[in-house]
């Protein structure tokens, strides 16, 4: 039951994983198959709000979206996890923040935020691992999206996956940036559920997964504590491309990667070979994410014209 008629906006930032979450050993709650590092994208992210209403309703952006968009019944599914007594009715309103001309996915920042909306609207009171959990269920990389900074999103051992939350690290790097490049902002072909599955069920290559993302966490944890950007940009792109590489090796192939993706790689390579230290990761889409440093950043966006750049430690 509400304990309110309304909650305050709460705020969850985007993220972006270093060591990527791909694979679930349990698809119902969204269970991983290895642990993942990520970095928050301090306030860009999403706002929202939930109110009693007479019908349930989910607003994104300031418009009404219909009953059977996709994204609201997922909303309504996630209330629901919570809603005890079906007397009431909530509406939803959520805004990202994110730059949607940089085609960054607004899932993770978007249930996290929803959580602690929940959290606030129903008085729950949860722990911070409690709500990564249950954020979780919305969206695996939810989870990383309830803390700022470097956060590793630990995949837990349990049937009933509580054990399977996040927390963050306790290291700031603020010489750190991160770089947008836009490719394309069309909706993505297959979305990371269906290819996820698809990888697990299809690729072979998929098996050597687990061992390099546990490999790489430790170079990451290992570049963080150090301050090594060299370490942190290799293993991070490294990362990103065996992740890529497991997707196009399942069946039918998944690849999603534009000719402008591989331009802008080549561009990175080429940017290195000079002496530039940019390295990049993708996600389940064509869009790039650049990591530099704030003395490479003058050079970066001389390469990359139009280039949206964060300060994730502000
Ligand atoms: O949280 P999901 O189900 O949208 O999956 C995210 C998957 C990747 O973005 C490719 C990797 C990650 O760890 O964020």
């Amino acid at each position: 039951t509400p304990v309110a008629d309304s909650t305050d906006t709460v705020f969850a930032p985007s993220n972006i994983a270093l060591c990527k979450y791909w694979g679930k050993r349990d698809a119902e709650l969204n269970l991983p198959v290895n642990s993942s590092l990520s970095i928050s994208l301090a306030h860009l992210g999403t706002k929202t709000r939930i109110s009693v209403s007479d019908q349930d309703q989910v607003w994104l952006n300031g418009a009404r979206l219909a009953t059977g968009d996709k994204f609201a019944r997922k909303v309504i599914a996630f209330i629901d996890l919570f809603r005890r007594d079906a007397d009431h009715r909530v509406k939803v309103e959520t805004e990202n923040n994110i730059p949607t001309a940089a085609g960054l996915a607004s899932s993770a920042s978007g249930f996290a935020a929803l959580m602690l909306a929940v959290d606030r609207f129903y008085g729950l009171n949860l722990e911070p691992q409690v709500l990564s959990a249950f954020a979780r269920m919305g969206s695996g990389s939810a989870s990383r999206s309830l803390y700022e900074g470097f956060v590793e999103w630990q995949m837990g051992i349990r049937e009933d996956g509580m054990d399977s939350f996040a927390l963050p690290l306790d290291s700031r790097w603020t010489e750190l940036r991160i770089g947008l490049v836009k490719v394309s902002t069309g909706e993505k072909a297959v979305d990371s559920r269906s290819g996820m599955n698809r990888t697990v069920e299809t690729a072979h290559l998929y098996q050597s997964w687990p061992l390099q993302a546990a490999a790489d966490l430790e170079r990451l944890h290992q570049a963080i504590a150090e301050q090594d950007f060299t370490r942190l940009g290799e293993t991070s792109e490294q990362n990103a491309l065996s992740m890529h590489a497991t997707m196009i090796a399942s069946w039918p192939p998944l690849l999603y990667w534009q000719p402008d993706s591989v331009a802008a790689m080549q561009a990175i390579w080429q940017a290195r070979a000079e002496g530039v230290e940019v390295y990049f990761t993708m996600d389940a889409g064509p869009n790039l994410k650049l990591l530099f440093t704030a003395d490479a950043e003058a050079e970066v966006k001389r390469r990359f014209p139009g280039l949206e750049v964060i300060s994730p430690f502000g």
